[in-house]
């Protein structure tokens, strides 16, 4: 992901200006959690608590972004709309490990982010795709 600015690709485009300024906002997260990662795997002093912000907006994102999409699907009547919603409720199941995860962090997070804890990252932004 290295000098890229965003994940997001013209492909992801569904012409509903709505839900691609949302995708795109979503992988301008990821992409900030992914050079926090980057930085502090080049020495600079980035702490948990940094990386833990990223995350945390990304997971909010998440839930708004999910909100607004299928509000749409149910509206429309999307042929496949709990497939769809499936898709969504993995996905925030495993947000949800994250945050069980994140929480063991608690006490260390002003201390510079270590390979362990980045590696817990890079298991998060697995899941943008
Ligand atoms: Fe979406």
């Amino acid at each position: 992901m290295e000098g890229k600015k965003t994940l997001w690709k013209p492909a992801y485009l569904l012409e509903i200006d709505e839900i691609d300024d949302q995708h795109k906002r979503f992988f301008e997260l990821c992409m900030e959690q992914s050079q926090l990662c980057e930085r502090a795997r080049k020495g600079e002093a980035i702490t948990i608590r940094h990386i833990i912000r990223a995350m945390f907006a990304l997971r909010n994102y998440a839930f708004y972004h999910f909100h607004t999409e299928e509000a749409l699907l149910v509206k429309y009547r999307f042929p496949d709309v709990y497939g769809h919603i499936r898709l969504h409720d993995t996905f925030l199941r495993k947000l949800m490990e994250f945050s069980d995860e994140l929480e063991g962090y608690v006490g260390v997070q002003d201390t510079e982010a270590n390979a362990l804890f980045l590696v817990l990252s890079d298991r998060l932004l697995g899941l943008c795709g």
